[in-house]
C-alpha cells in the first residue's frame, strides 16, 4: 500500500535490496547536491536496518531536538554546515519547541547566553525553510496531515496525535532521519507507514466514565504501563471525547509506554467498528478499566509530599485556544498567590488568539505567565526551580508533564484538573479532592 513516484531500480547496498526511483535514485548519487546525497544515504540505512522495501513520498515533517540545549553546538553546527552548502526543506516542515520564550525569557529566569544561542538556531531553521513555530502540537496551529497521508514527525506526543487522532502515517522519528526527510520528501516504508502495523493488538473495555481530560491521561498512563510499544484499541470512550481529551490521552500513553498509536472505537478514524480497528483479527489481549484503576493512575501521577505548592505548569502538550478560554474562564477576577510561579505553555500564534479574544489578558491580570514556543522539560528547567526556592513542587492538569518533571526538572507533581490547578495558584497548597 505504499505510494510509489515512478518504475523503481533495484539498489544493493549491504547485503540487503532497497528499492529506490529514478529520482531517488539521482538524490543518492548526488546529482541533487551534497546535502541531498547525504540525507538519502541516512535514508537508505535506516530503510536497511528497518527492512524497508522502498522509499515512501512525505507531503511534511514536523522536527524534533529543535533546542539548543538537546542539539548542543555539535548540531547547531551541522546545520550550519548544511545550510552553507545549500541545503534546503522541500517539504512543509515545523519546529518542535525550543529552549526559550523570545519574549519574556528575563521573567522565566533564562539565561541572556542560552537565548542567544537558541535564536541563532531557530534562525537556521527558518532559513532552511522551517516554519519556526517551535511546538509540539503544530496541529493546533494548522499542520494536520490528512487521513493515510505519509508524514515524518518527531516529539512522541504529536506523533500519536497525528496517528490516531488524525490518520495520517510517521514513525517517531530523530533529528538526522527528520532532517533527511526534510531535504529529500522522503522516508524509509517501515513500520507505521505501512497498512498492516497500524491494526489494533490489545482490546481496552473502559467500564467506567471519563470526567475530563486529567481522567484521559490517567487512562493512558495506566494502559502504556500495562503494556508498551503495542496498539491499544479502545472501546467505551464517548464518542464526543475532545481533540484536547484525545490529546493527553496519546501524550500519557507515550509517556508511560513509548506507544506511538492507539485507535478510539467510534472516534478515530481507523477505528468505525471494533472489527476495523483490529484489521478483522483478533486482540492478543483485552484489559478491563475501572473507576478505581482510574483513580490508582491518578494516585500515582500526583506523588508529591504535603500540600505546598510552588509552580503551576498547564499546556503539555501545548494548550489550545480552547484550554486558554477555560483557563481564563476559571482565573479571572482572582489572584495567583505571590509564592507560586503559573505557567501556561501554548504556541505563538495561540496567545496572540487569545489576546484578540481578551483571553489571555484576563489570565495575566490573575498573574499567570503565558509561556510561548517552550516548556519546563525543554527548557533549563532544573535551573529555574532552583531558582524557585528549596523542595519545590509542581501542579499540572498533564500526565506527561508529572510523569517527567521529577526526572527533567528534580521537581515532583500533584496530579489534578485545571479547575484543581487554579485553585492551588491562588491558595498555594494543593487540595486532593476534585
Ligand atoms: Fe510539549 Fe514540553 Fe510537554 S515539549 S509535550 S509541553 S514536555
Amino acid at each position: 500500500g505504499v505510494p510509489l513516484s515512478g518504475p523503481t531500480h533495484v539498489l544493493s547496498m549491504g547485503g540487503l535490496i532497497v528499492q529506490l526511483n529514478k529520482e531517488e535514485l539521482d538524490m543518492l548519487n548526488g546529482r541533487c547536491g551534497y546535502p541531498v546525497q547525504k540525507a538519502m544515504e541516512i535514508l537508505v540505512a535506516l530503510g536497511e536496518a528497518y527492512g524497508a522495501e522502498r522509499m515512501v513520498p512525505v507531503t511534511g515533517v514536523h522536527m524534533p531536538s529543535t533546542t539548543v540545549l538537546i542539539a548542543g553546538d555539535a548540531g547547531v553546527e551541522f546545520l550550519e554546515e548544511l545550510l552553507d552548502k545549500g541545503a534546503r526543506f522541500v517539504v512543509r516542515t515545523t519546529t518542535n519547541p525550543s529552549a526559550i520564550d523570545p519574549c519574556i525569557w528575563q521573567s522565566l529566569r533564562m539565561p541572556e547566553e542560552m537565548v542567544r544561542k537558541q535564536l541563532g538556531f531557530s534562525e537556521v531553521f527558518r532559513q532552511l525553510g522551517a516554519l519556526t513555530c517551535h511546538t509540539c502540537s503544530p496541529y493546533h496551529i494548522g499542520f494536520t496531515p490528512r487521513l493515510g497521508e505519509h508524514v515524518a514527525s518527531g516529539e512522541s506526543s504529536n506523533v500519536v496525535y497525528f496517528n490516531s487522532v488524525l490518520g495520517a502515517r510517521t514513525n517517531r522519528e530523530g533529528a538526522p532521519a527528520a532532517i533527511a526527510a526534510a531535504l529529500t520528501g522522503r522516508v524509509p516504508g517501515y513500520g507505521l507507514h505501512l497498512t498492516e502495523n497500524r491494526k489494533g493488538r490489545v482490546l481496552v473495555r473502559v467500564r467506567t466514565e471519563l470526567h475530563d481530560s486529567t481522567d484521559y491521561g490517567a487512562l493512558g498512563y495506566l494502559v502504556g504501563k500495562a503494556y508498551t510499544r503495542t496498539v491499544p484499541v479502545f472501546e467505551g470512550v464517548p464518542p464526543f471525547a475532545t481533540s484536547e481529551n484525545l490529546k493527553y490521552l496519546g501524550a500519557a500513553l507515550n509517556s508511560s509506554g513509548a506507544i506511538p498509536l492507539y485507535h478510539v472505537v467510534g472516534v478515530t478514524p481507523e477505528a468505525p467498528t471494533v472489527e476495523a480497528a483490529f484489521q478483522h483479527g483478533k486482540p492478543e489481549q483485552v484489559l478491563d478499566v475501572t473507576e478505581t484503576d482510574i483513580e490508582g493512575a491518578r494516585a500515582y501521577l500526583g506523588r508529591a509530599e504535603g500540600d505546598k505548592v510552588d509552580w503551576v505548569v498547564l499546556g503539555c502538550p501545548h494548550a489550545s485556544i480552547w484550554e486558554l478560554r477555560e483557563l481564563a474562564q476559571l482565573i479571572s477576577g482572582k489572584r495567583v498567590s505571590p509564592n507560586v510561579e503559573f505557567w501556561v505553555c501554548v504556541a505563538q500564534p495561540t496567545k496572540a488568539y487569545a489576546q484578540r479574544m481578551g483571553y489571555a489578558q484576563e489570565i495575566e491580570k490573575a498573574g499567570v505567565k503565558i509561556v510561548c514556543e517552550t516548556c519546563p522539560t525543554v527548557t533549563c528547567g532544573r535551573d529555574i526551580a532552583c531558582k524557585l526556592g528549596d523542595k519545590v513542587t509542581m501542579a499540572t492538569n498533564s500526565a506527561k508533564m508529572a510523569h517527567y518533571s521529577p526526572a527533567e526538572c528534580s521537581v515532583p507533581a500533584f496530579y489534578g484538573t485545571t479547575q484543581q490547578c487554579v485553585e492551588a495558584a491562588i491558595s498555594g497548597t494543593w487540595r486532593c479532592a476534585r
